[in-house]
Protein backbone atom coordinates (compact mmCIF):
# COMPACT_ATOMS: atom_id res chain seq x y z
CA UNK A 1 0.00 0.00 0.00
CA UNK A 2 1.12 3.67 -0.95
CA UNK A 3 0.96 5.81 2.34
CA UNK A 4 1.42 9.82 2.15
CA UNK A 5 4.45 10.86 5.44
CA UNK A 6 4.64 14.32 6.16
CA UNK A 7 6.62 15.83 8.83
CA UNK A 8 4.56 18.79 10.12
CA UNK A 9 4.35 22.31 11.11
CA UNK A 10 6.30 24.09 8.57
CA UNK A 11 4.69 27.25 6.66
CA UNK A 12 3.98 26.76 3.39
CA UNK A 13 5.69 29.38 0.75
CA UNK A 14 5.40 30.16 -2.65
CA UNK A 15 2.92 29.60 -5.22
CA UNK A 16 0.61 26.70 -6.37
CA UNK A 17 -1.48 26.22 -9.82
CA UNK A 18 -4.70 24.85 -9.66
CA UNK A 19 -6.19 21.80 -12.15
CA UNK A 20 -9.73 21.83 -13.80
CA UNK A 21 -12.14 20.78 -11.78
CA UNK A 22 -13.15 17.80 -11.03
CA UNK A 23 -16.91 17.86 -10.31
CA UNK A 24 -17.42 19.57 -13.67
CA UNK A 25 -14.95 17.19 -15.75
CA UNK A 26 -17.20 14.31 -14.53
CA UNK A 27 -20.37 15.59 -15.72
CA UNK A 28 -18.29 17.03 -19.07
CA UNK A 29 -17.43 13.82 -20.30
CA UNK A 30 -20.46 12.07 -20.05
CA UNK A 31 -22.31 14.97 -21.78
CA UNK A 32 -19.79 14.27 -25.03
CA UNK A 33 -22.14 11.08 -25.73
CA UNK A 34 -24.60 14.08 -26.84
CA UNK A 35 -22.54 15.00 -29.19
CA UNK A 36 -22.16 14.06 -32.85
CA UNK A 37 -18.53 14.58 -33.87
CA UNK A 38 -15.57 15.68 -31.86
CA UNK A 39 -15.45 17.56 -28.44
CA UNK A 40 -11.89 19.16 -27.80
CA UNK A 41 -11.89 19.44 -23.72
CA UNK A 42 -9.16 21.31 -22.35
CA UNK A 43 -8.22 22.10 -18.59
CA UNK A 44 -9.12 18.33 -17.62
CA UNK A 45 -7.13 17.40 -14.43
CA UNK A 46 -5.37 14.52 -14.31
CA UNK A 47 -7.15 12.33 -11.53
CA UNK A 48 -8.54 8.84 -11.59
CA UNK A 49 -12.24 9.39 -11.88
CA UNK A 50 -11.29 11.14 -15.47
CA UNK A 51 -9.44 8.21 -16.43
CA UNK A 52 -12.11 6.12 -15.16
CA UNK A 53 -14.87 7.86 -17.57
CA UNK A 54 -12.53 8.31 -20.55
CA UNK A 55 -11.92 4.44 -20.11
CA UNK A 56 -15.51 3.39 -20.13
CA UNK A 57 -16.73 6.02 -22.87
CA UNK A 58 -14.35 3.79 -24.75
CA UNK A 59 -15.08 0.59 -24.07
CA UNK A 60 -18.80 1.84 -25.27
CA UNK A 61 -17.36 2.93 -28.42
CA UNK A 62 -16.17 5.98 -28.41
CA UNK A 63 -12.78 7.04 -29.60
CA UNK A 64 -10.59 9.22 -27.17
CA UNK A 65 -7.14 10.70 -28.04
CA UNK A 66 -4.92 12.18 -25.86
CA UNK A 67 -3.77 15.78 -27.67
CA UNK A 68 -1.82 16.69 -24.69
CA UNK A 69 -1.58 15.96 -20.16
CA UNK A 70 -4.65 17.96 -19.91
CA UNK A 71 -6.46 17.75 -23.12
CA UNK A 72 -8.51 15.27 -24.51
CA UNK A 73 -10.58 15.05 -28.61
CA UNK A 74 -13.78 12.66 -27.49
CA UNK A 75 -15.58 11.54 -30.92
CA UNK A 76 -19.05 9.74 -30.03
CA UNK A 77 -20.28 9.82 -33.32
CA UNK A 78 -19.74 5.56 -33.31
CA UNK A 79 -21.15 4.44 -29.73
CA UNK A 80 -23.97 2.26 -30.28
CA UNK A 81 -23.73 0.37 -26.68
CA UNK A 82 -26.09 1.83 -24.12
CA UNK A 83 -24.72 -0.21 -21.17
CA UNK A 84 -21.94 0.53 -19.52
CA UNK A 85 -19.44 -1.56 -17.78
CA UNK A 86 -20.82 -2.46 -15.04
CA UNK A 87 -17.57 -3.03 -12.76
CA UNK A 88 -16.16 0.67 -13.84
CA UNK A 89 -19.42 1.92 -13.05
CA UNK A 90 -19.27 1.10 -9.90
CA UNK A 91 -15.72 2.52 -8.96
CA UNK A 92 -17.21 6.02 -9.31
CA UNK A 93 -20.03 8.15 -8.47
CA UNK A 94 -20.25 10.16 -11.10
CA UNK A 95 -20.73 7.37 -13.73
CA UNK A 96 -24.91 7.79 -13.01
CA UNK A 97 -24.23 11.33 -15.36
CA UNK A 98 -24.39 8.22 -18.04
CA UNK A 99 -27.96 7.92 -17.47
CA UNK A 100 -29.33 11.43 -18.20
CA UNK A 101 -26.80 11.26 -21.67
CA UNK A 102 -27.57 7.98 -22.61
CA UNK A 103 -31.39 8.43 -22.47
CA UNK A 104 -30.81 11.73 -24.20
CA UNK A 105 -28.91 10.30 -27.26
CA UNK A 106 -30.72 6.59 -27.46
CA UNK A 107 -33.73 7.06 -25.07
CA UNK A 108 -32.42 3.78 -23.42
CA UNK A 109 -29.95 3.35 -20.92
CA UNK A 110 -28.48 0.49 -18.51
CA UNK A 111 -25.90 1.94 -15.48
CA UNK A 112 -24.75 0.84 -12.48
CA UNK A 113 -26.98 2.17 -9.07
CA UNK A 114 -24.11 4.33 -7.30
CA UNK A 115 -23.16 3.08 -4.19
CA UNK A 116 -23.63 3.72 -0.44
CA UNK A 117 -20.85 7.10 0.07
CA UNK A 118 -17.61 6.76 1.82
CA UNK A 119 -18.63 9.53 4.34
CA UNK A 120 -21.68 7.53 6.02
CA UNK A 121 -24.94 7.95 4.37
CA UNK A 122 -27.14 6.53 1.35
CA UNK A 123 -26.47 8.36 -2.10
CA UNK A 124 -30.47 8.63 -2.85
CA UNK A 125 -31.07 9.05 -6.18
CA UNK A 126 -34.71 9.57 -6.19
CA UNK A 127 -34.81 12.94 -7.82
CA UNK A 128 -33.13 12.17 -10.85
CA UNK A 129 -35.57 9.34 -11.57
CA UNK A 130 -38.44 11.54 -10.76
CA UNK A 131 -36.84 14.24 -13.24
CA UNK A 132 -37.01 11.40 -15.76
CA UNK A 133 -40.41 10.11 -15.54
CA UNK A 134 -41.48 13.57 -16.05
CA UNK A 135 -39.61 13.49 -19.29
CA UNK A 136 -41.47 9.99 -20.28
CA UNK A 137 -39.34 7.49 -19.16
CA UNK A 138 -39.67 4.18 -17.62
CA UNK A 139 -37.38 3.69 -14.96
CA UNK A 140 -36.72 0.39 -12.95
CA UNK A 141 -33.70 0.08 -10.40
CA UNK A 142 -33.00 -3.67 -9.67
CA UNK A 143 -29.81 -6.06 -9.22
CA UNK A 144 -27.74 -2.53 -8.37
CA UNK A 145 -28.38 -1.47 -12.17
CA UNK A 146 -30.62 1.70 -13.04
CA UNK A 147 -32.15 0.68 -16.51
CA UNK A 148 -34.29 3.62 -18.30
CA UNK A 149 -36.37 3.70 -21.48
CA UNK A 150 -37.95 6.67 -22.95
CA UNK A 151 -41.44 5.47 -24.07
CA UNK A 152 -41.99 6.06 -27.69
CA UNK A 153 -38.09 6.12 -28.19
CA UNK A 154 -37.65 9.73 -27.06
CA UNK A 155 -38.12 12.38 -24.10
CA UNK A 156 -40.04 14.86 -23.94
CA UNK A 157 -39.35 18.57 -22.34
CA UNK A 158 -41.47 18.84 -18.79
CA UNK A 159 -41.56 21.22 -15.42
CA UNK A 160 -39.82 19.42 -12.70
CA UNK A 161 -39.48 20.61 -9.02
CA UNK A 162 -36.31 19.98 -7.25
CA UNK A 163 -37.06 18.76 -3.72
CA UNK A 164 -33.53 19.98 -2.83
CA UNK A 165 -30.75 21.41 -5.33
CA UNK A 166 -29.30 18.19 -6.01
CA UNK A 167 -26.53 19.03 -7.87
CA UNK A 168 -26.39 15.68 -9.52
CA UNK A 169 -29.99 16.18 -10.47
CA UNK A 170 -29.24 18.97 -11.96
CA UNK A 171 -26.89 17.78 -14.18
CA UNK A 172 -28.39 14.23 -14.77
CA UNK A 173 -31.70 16.30 -16.33
CA UNK A 174 -29.84 18.64 -18.16
CA UNK A 175 -28.23 15.67 -19.98
CA UNK A 176 -31.57 14.22 -20.51
CA UNK A 177 -33.02 17.29 -21.72
CA UNK A 178 -30.97 18.87 -24.11
CA UNK A 179 -32.34 16.78 -26.80
CA UNK A 180 -35.88 16.20 -25.91
CA UNK A 181 -38.87 17.26 -27.94
CA UNK A 182 -39.96 20.39 -26.37
CA UNK A 183 -38.44 22.60 -23.55
CA UNK A 184 -37.61 21.32 -20.00
CA UNK A 185 -37.64 23.82 -16.59
CA UNK A 186 -35.98 22.39 -13.99
CA UNK A 187 -36.82 24.28 -10.31
CA UNK A 188 -35.01 24.22 -7.49
CA UNK A 189 -31.77 23.60 -9.26
CA UNK A 190 -28.45 23.70 -8.02
CA UNK A 191 -26.26 26.60 -9.11
CA UNK A 192 -22.59 25.58 -8.26
CA UNK A 193 -19.84 26.37 -10.48
CA UNK A 194 -19.78 23.29 -12.19
CA UNK A 195 -23.44 23.36 -13.13
CA UNK A 196 -22.89 26.50 -15.09
CA UNK A 197 -20.15 24.88 -16.50
CA UNK A 198 -21.79 22.04 -17.97
CA UNK A 199 -24.32 24.34 -19.42
CA UNK A 200 -21.56 26.48 -21.11
CA UNK A 201 -19.93 23.17 -22.59
CA UNK A 202 -23.46 21.70 -23.62
CA UNK A 203 -24.30 25.45 -25.20
CA UNK A 204 -20.41 25.87 -26.91
CA UNK A 205 -21.67 22.38 -29.04
CA UNK A 206 -25.77 23.70 -30.13
CA UNK A 207 -27.81 23.08 -26.72
CA UNK A 208 -30.05 26.04 -25.87
CA UNK A 209 -29.62 25.84 -22.29
CA UNK A 210 -30.38 29.26 -19.89
CA UNK A 211 -30.28 30.27 -16.57
CA UNK A 212 -27.39 27.75 -15.18
CA UNK A 213 -26.60 29.40 -12.07
CA UNK A 214 -29.69 30.26 -11.31
CA UNK A 215 -32.20 28.00 -9.14
CA UNK A 216 -34.05 28.09 -12.36
CA UNK A 217 -32.73 26.44 -15.81
CA UNK A 218 -34.74 26.15 -18.51
CA UNK A 219 -33.80 24.08 -21.71
CA UNK A 220 -35.02 24.02 -25.52
CA UNK A 221 -34.41 20.60 -26.78
CA UNK A 222 -32.85 21.01 -29.91
CA UNK A 223 -32.13 18.52 -32.63
CA UNK A 224 -28.67 17.90 -32.51
CA UNK A 225 -25.45 18.95 -30.97
CA UNK A 226 -22.28 19.20 -33.07
CA UNK A 227 -18.41 19.37 -32.14
CA UNK A 228 -16.52 22.04 -30.77
CA UNK A 229 -13.72 22.64 -28.16
CA UNK A 230 -14.14 23.83 -24.57
CA UNK A 231 -12.05 24.26 -21.43
CA UNK A 232 -13.13 23.15 -18.45
CA UNK A 233 -13.21 25.88 -14.98
CA UNK A 234 -10.92 25.85 -12.51
CA UNK A 235 -11.47 23.70 -9.27
CA UNK A 236 -13.10 25.88 -6.44
CA UNK A 237 -12.54 22.97 -3.69
CA UNK A 238 -9.46 22.03 -4.93
CA UNK A 239 -8.37 26.01 -4.72
CA UNK A 240 -9.69 26.21 -0.82
CA UNK A 241 -8.18 23.10 0.30
CA UNK A 242 -4.48 24.85 -0.35
CA UNK A 243 -6.29 27.98 1.57
CA UNK A 244 -6.82 26.18 4.04
CA UNK A 245 -3.73 24.37 4.43
CA UNK A 246 -1.79 27.65 4.25
CA UNK A 247 -4.55 29.00 7.08
CA UNK A 248 -3.43 25.93 9.21
CA UNK A 249 0.60 26.10 8.15
CA UNK A 250 0.71 29.62 8.38
CA UNK A 251 2.88 31.52 5.55
CA UNK A 252 1.88 32.83 2.34
CA UNK A 253 0.89 31.79 -0.82
CA UNK A 254 -0.18 32.78 -4.28
CA UNK A 255 -2.76 30.15 -5.24
CA UNK A 256 -2.71 30.40 -9.10
CA UNK A 257 -5.28 29.66 -12.01
CA UNK A 258 -8.98 30.17 -9.91
CA UNK A 259 -11.23 32.03 -10.62
CA UNK A 260 -12.04 34.13 -7.18
CA UNK A 261 -15.58 34.27 -7.24
CA UNK A 262 -15.99 30.95 -7.18
CA UNK A 263 -13.41 31.35 -3.99
CA UNK A 264 -15.57 34.24 -1.86
CA UNK A 265 -17.69 31.43 0.21
CA UNK A 266 -14.36 29.85 1.33
CA UNK A 267 -12.14 33.19 1.48
CA UNK A 268 -14.70 35.01 3.42
CA UNK A 269 -15.16 32.43 5.92
CA UNK A 270 -11.01 32.33 6.32
CA UNK A 271 -11.11 36.18 6.66
CA UNK A 272 -12.90 35.56 9.46
CA UNK A 273 -10.98 33.24 11.55
CA UNK A 274 -7.63 35.54 10.80
CA UNK A 275 -6.60 35.00 7.63
CA UNK A 276 -5.56 37.44 5.03
CA UNK A 277 -6.76 36.87 1.43
CA UNK A 278 -6.24 39.46 -1.54
CA UNK A 279 -7.94 38.60 -4.75
CA UNK A 280 -5.79 39.11 -8.58
CA UNK A 281 -7.69 38.36 -11.48
CA UNK A 282 -7.03 34.93 -11.91
CA UNK A 283 -5.19 34.22 -8.36
CA UNK A 284 -5.81 34.44 -4.22
CA UNK A 285 -2.76 35.29 -2.20
CA UNK A 286 -3.25 34.13 1.19
CA UNK A 287 -1.25 34.78 4.10
CA UNK A 288 -1.55 34.00 8.06
CA UNK A 289 1.16 35.48 10.46
CA UNK A 290 -1.47 35.68 13.86
CA UNK A 291 -3.13 32.80 15.57
CA UNK A 292 -6.46 31.71 14.52
CA UNK A 293 -9.61 32.57 15.62
CA UNK A 294 -12.67 30.51 15.83
CA UNK A 295 -15.36 31.24 13.73
CA UNK A 296 -18.95 29.09 13.22
CA UNK A 297 -19.50 27.19 9.70
CA UNK A 298 -22.55 26.04 8.14
CA UNK A 299 -22.20 24.09 5.02
CA UNK A 300 -24.98 24.77 2.08
CA UNK A 301 -25.55 24.51 -1.08
CA UNK A 302 -23.62 27.06 -3.26
CA UNK A 303 -23.27 29.95 -2.76
CA UNK A 304 -23.17 29.30 0.55
CA UNK A 305 -19.59 27.59 2.33
CA UNK A 306 -19.25 24.49 0.40
CA UNK A 307 -19.88 20.91 2.22
CA UNK A 308 -16.97 19.67 0.09
CA UNK A 309 -14.61 21.68 2.41
CA UNK A 310 -16.49 20.82 5.44
CA UNK A 311 -13.46 18.34 6.13
CA UNK A 312 -10.82 20.27 5.46
CA UNK A 313 -11.68 23.76 7.31
CA UNK A 314 -12.30 21.38 10.51
CA UNK A 315 -8.99 20.28 10.21
CA UNK A 316 -7.64 24.12 10.59
CA UNK A 317 -10.58 24.84 13.22
CA UNK A 318 -9.07 22.16 15.40
CA UNK A 319 -5.78 24.72 16.41
CA UNK A 320 -7.81 27.58 16.31
CA UNK A 321 -8.28 29.79 19.44
CA UNK A 322 -11.80 28.83 21.22
CA UNK A 323 -14.56 26.78 19.99
CA UNK A 324 -15.93 26.45 16.62
CA UNK A 325 -19.40 24.92 15.26
CA UNK A 326 -19.80 23.09 12.23
CA UNK A 327 -23.36 22.42 11.10
CA UNK A 328 -23.20 20.02 8.02
CA UNK A 329 -26.52 21.72 6.15
CA UNK A 330 -26.33 19.12 3.16
CA UNK A 331 -25.24 15.50 3.46
CA UNK A 332 -27.36 13.80 7.01
CA UNK A 333 -23.88 13.01 8.43
CA UNK A 334 -20.08 14.03 6.96
CA UNK A 335 -17.85 13.46 10.22
CA UNK A 336 -16.33 10.02 9.80
CA UNK A 337 -12.74 11.57 9.49
CA UNK A 338 -13.37 13.03 13.07
CA UNK A 339 -12.57 9.98 14.62
CA UNK A 340 -8.80 9.64 12.94
CA UNK A 341 -8.46 14.04 13.60
CA UNK A 342 -9.24 12.85 17.45
CA UNK A 343 -5.49 10.40 17.23
CA UNK A 344 -3.84 13.79 16.54
CA UNK A 345 -5.10 15.70 19.76
CA UNK A 346 -8.40 16.93 18.18
CA UNK A 347 -10.60 17.62 20.36
CA UNK A 348 -13.78 17.49 18.42
CA UNK A 349 -17.57 16.47 19.64
CA UNK A 350 -20.42 15.22 17.18
CA UNK A 351 -23.75 15.37 17.30
CA UNK A 352 -25.73 14.67 14.33
CA UNK A 353 -24.79 17.62 12.09
CA UNK A 354 -23.45 19.37 14.46
CA UNK A 355 -19.63 18.97 15.29
CA UNK A 356 -18.46 21.50 17.92
CA UNK A 357 -14.55 21.80 17.32
CA UNK A 358 -13.27 23.18 20.73
CA UNK A 359 -9.47 24.44 19.75
CA UNK A 360 -6.09 23.03 21.14
CA UNK A 361 -2.73 24.66 20.78
CA UNK A 362 -1.38 21.91 18.78
CA UNK A 363 -1.87 18.33 16.45
CA UNK A 364 0.66 15.71 17.21
CA UNK A 365 1.78 13.35 14.10
CA UNK A 366 -0.42 10.18 14.12
CA UNK A 367 -1.13 7.47 11.59
CA UNK A 368 -4.29 7.51 9.92
CA UNK A 369 -6.50 6.20 7.18
CA UNK A 370 -8.33 8.39 4.69
CA UNK A 371 -12.04 7.38 4.48
CA UNK A 372 -12.96 9.11 1.57
CA UNK A 373 -11.47 11.88 -0.51
CA UNK A 374 -12.20 15.07 1.31
CA UNK A 375 -11.74 13.64 4.67
CA UNK A 376 -8.51 12.44 2.99
CA UNK A 377 -7.63 16.26 2.32
CA UNK A 378 -8.24 17.02 6.11
CA UNK A 379 -5.50 14.02 7.11
CA UNK A 380 -3.32 15.96 4.74
CA UNK A 381 -4.00 19.35 5.88
CA UNK A 382 -3.78 18.03 9.76
CA UNK A 383 -0.95 16.38 9.23
CA UNK A 384 1.13 19.57 7.77
CA UNK A 385 -0.20 21.65 10.91
CA UNK A 386 0.61 18.67 13.34
CA UNK A 387 4.02 18.38 15.09
CA UNK A 388 6.03 15.50 14.23
CA UNK A 389 5.09 13.10 11.82
CA UNK A 390 1.78 11.95 10.10
CA UNK A 391 1.39 8.98 7.96
CA UNK A 392 -2.07 8.90 5.42
CA UNK A 393 -3.40 5.07 4.35
CA UNK A 394 -5.82 4.87 1.53
CA UNK A 395 -4.36 7.92 -0.57
CA UNK A 396 -6.25 6.22 -3.60
CA UNK A 397 -9.48 8.50 -2.22
CA UNK A 398 -7.37 11.74 -2.20
CA UNK A 399 -5.80 10.99 -5.82
CA UNK A 400 -8.95 10.62 -7.46
CA UNK A 401 -9.67 14.29 -6.96
CA UNK A 402 -6.41 16.17 -6.21
CA UNK A 403 -3.80 15.96 -9.37
CA UNK A 404 0.08 15.92 -8.49
CA UNK A 405 -1.24 16.80 -4.14
CA UNK A 406 2.52 15.86 -3.02
CA UNK A 407 4.16 17.73 -5.93
CA UNK A 408 2.16 21.11 -5.60
CA UNK A 409 2.29 20.63 -1.74
CA UNK A 410 6.56 20.14 -1.91
CA UNK A 411 6.22 22.78 -4.21
CA UNK A 412 5.42 25.25 -1.37
CA UNK A 413 7.57 23.52 1.16
CA UNK A 414 5.58 20.78 2.33
CA UNK A 415 7.87 17.69 3.85
CA UNK A 416 5.95 15.26 2.30
CA UNK A 417 6.25 12.14 0.27
CA UNK A 418 4.70 8.85 -0.32
CA UNK A 419 5.98 5.59 1.40
CA UNK A 420 5.44 1.80 0.11
CA UNK A 421 4.99 -0.24 1.74
CA UNK A 422 4.39 -3.61 -0.66
CA UNK A 423 2.79 -6.12 2.27
CA UNK A 424 0.08 -4.27 3.04
CA UNK A 425 -2.72 -4.72 0.02
CA UNK A 426 -4.18 -1.88 -1.53
CA UNK A 427 -8.23 -1.78 -1.18
CA UNK A 428 -10.28 -1.65 -4.55
CA UNK A 429 -11.67 1.44 -3.59
CA UNK A 430 -15.15 1.68 -4.73
CA UNK A 431 -16.65 4.81 -4.53
CA UNK A 432 -14.91 8.48 -5.27
CA UNK A 433 -17.95 10.80 -4.59
C1 LIG B 1 -22.19 16.25 -5.77
O1 LIG B 1 -22.68 15.03 -5.23
C2 LIG B 1 -20.68 16.20 -5.60
N1 LIG B 1 -20.14 15.07 -6.37
C3 LIG B 1 -20.32 16.04 -4.13
O2 LIG B 1 -18.92 16.19 -4.06
C4 LIG B 1 -20.95 17.18 -3.32
O3 LIG B 1 -20.74 16.92 -1.94
C5 LIG B 1 -22.44 17.30 -3.61
O4 LIG B 1 -22.68 17.37 -5.03
C6 LIG B 1 -23.03 18.55 -2.96
O5 LIG B 1 -22.37 19.69 -3.47
C7 LIG B 1 -19.95 15.26 -7.70
O6 LIG B 1 -20.22 16.32 -8.24
C8 LIG B 1 -19.37 14.10 -8.45
P1 LIG B 1 -26.38 16.13 -4.36
P2 LIG B 1 -24.24 14.64 -5.50
O7 LIG B 1 -27.23 15.39 -5.32
O8 LIG B 1 -24.65 15.17 -6.80
C9 LIG B 1 -29.73 14.52 -1.36
C10 LIG B 1 -16.72 15.62 -3.65
O9 LIG B 1 -16.13 15.69 -2.56
N2 LIG B 1 -30.29 13.90 -2.56
O10 LIG B 1 -26.20 17.62 -4.52
O11 LIG B 1 -24.38 13.19 -5.22
C11 LIG B 1 -28.40 13.89 -0.96
O12 LIG B 1 -28.62 12.76 -0.12
C12 LIG B 1 -18.13 15.09 -3.68
O13 LIG B 1 -16.27 16.04 -4.73
C13 LIG B 1 -31.49 13.19 -2.46
O14 LIG B 1 -32.06 13.06 -1.38
O15 LIG B 1 -24.93 15.48 -4.33
C14 LIG B 1 -27.71 15.01 -0.22
O16 LIG B 1 -28.20 15.06 1.11
C15 LIG B 1 -18.55 14.48 -2.35
N3 LIG B 1 -32.01 12.63 -3.59
C16 LIG B 1 -28.18 16.26 -0.96
O17 LIG B 1 -29.38 15.88 -1.65
C17 LIG B 1 -31.41 12.75 -4.82
O18 LIG B 1 -31.95 12.24 -5.82
C18 LIG B 1 -27.19 16.81 -1.97
O19 LIG B 1 -26.88 15.78 -2.87
C19 LIG B 1 -30.21 13.48 -4.91
C20 LIG B 1 -29.66 14.05 -3.77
Amino acid sequence: MTRYLIRGAKPLRGEVEISGAKNAAVAIIPAALLVRGTCRIENLPQISDVFMLLKILQLMGAEVKTVDSHTVDIDCSGVTRTVADFDLMQRIRASYYLIGALLGRFGTAGVAMPGGCNFGGTRPIDQHIKGFRAMGAVVETSGGLVEARAKGGKLHGSAIFLDMASVGATINLMLAAVLAEGRTVIENAAREPHIVDLANFLNSMGADIRGAGTNVIKIRGVKELRGGFYSIIPDQIEAGTYLAAVAGTGGEVLVRNVIPKHLDCITGKLQEMGVDVVDGEDSVLVRRKEPLRCTNVKTMYYPGFPTDMQPQIAAVLATAQGTSIITEGVWATRYKYVSELEKMGARITVDGRIAIVEGVPKLTGARLEACDLRAGAAMVIAGLCAEGVTEIGHVGYIERGYENIIGKLRNIGADIMTVNYPGEQEDEILDAM
